[in-house]
């Protein structure tokens, strides 16, 4: 039958190690959400709409169409038939991507698509800011990974190769929007583990999680 697996928690969390390992020790499909939010933004950025706009870039959104795949060992992404996987991780759609997520049109228009996906998926690891919360509240087991602000900027700047005071700089910047944004704000569901990352390697993580499965 299905199972579905929600990991939650902000940038350099490990979230998008830790749920990719545990799909393929699963045998599970894996979704990235976050890279679904991303190229909608790079789309809502080429359209040359004001970001400020929420009515012109709920627009853009509805309008793209967004291909995602969902094998845990490499999915591509495409906005309107374009390949977006690099572009999606550049420092524009990066300094953009808060202010598109917070427009309620393309949260719910994602959440939508999103839960399609998991249905048709049946076991699958998600992985975002708001899926036990949001998207799968009746997931099988929900996980909020955090780790401390300076362990997080060192390893986002470790994977991209960029200078670690201006990654804490961009990661505080996002947490504080994803955070005190008013449509679905960043938090961990009621019933999630939270667990800190901090001292922890991936490998120990999967671990866990692999044996709060098996509970
Ligand atoms: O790993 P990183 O924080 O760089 O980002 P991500 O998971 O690719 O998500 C990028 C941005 O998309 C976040 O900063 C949020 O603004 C937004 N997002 C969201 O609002 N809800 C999700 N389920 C996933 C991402």
């Amino acid at each position: 039958g299905g199972c579905v697996v929600a990991v939650d928690g902000p940038s350099g969390s490990g979230k998008s190690t830790v749920s990719r390992r545990l799909a393929i020790a699963l045998g599970a499909r894996y979704l990235d959400t976050g890279a679904m939010y991303r190229a909608v933004t790079w789309a809502v950025l080429r359209s040359g709409v004001d970001l400020a706009d929420p009515s012109a870039v709920a627009k853009v959104a509805g309008e793209t169409e967004l291909g995602i795949g969902t094998d845990p060992e490499g999915y591509g992404v495409t906005a309107d038939g374009v390949p977006v996987e690099v572009e999606i991780r550049g420092s524009e759609v990066t300094g953009a991507v808060s202010a598109v997520a917070a427009v309620p049109a393309v949260r719910s228009l994602l959440v939508t698509r999103q839960r399609d996906l998991a249905a048709a998926a049946g076991r699958i690891v998600i992985e975002g800011r708001d899926i036990g919360a949001v998207v799968a509240p009746n997931a099988d087991l929900k996980v909020f990974l955090t780790a401390s602000a300076a362990a997080r900027a060192a390893r986002r700047s470790a994977e991209n190769a960029t200078d670690v005071g201006h990654t804490a700089t961009d990661l505080a910047r996002r947490d504080r929007l994803d955070s005190t944004r008013k449509a679905d704000p960043m938090v961990p569901a009621l019933d999630a583990v939270v667990l800190d990352t901090t001292e922890l390697g991936i490998d120990e993580v999967v671990v866990r999680l692999r044996e709060m499965l098996a509970e």
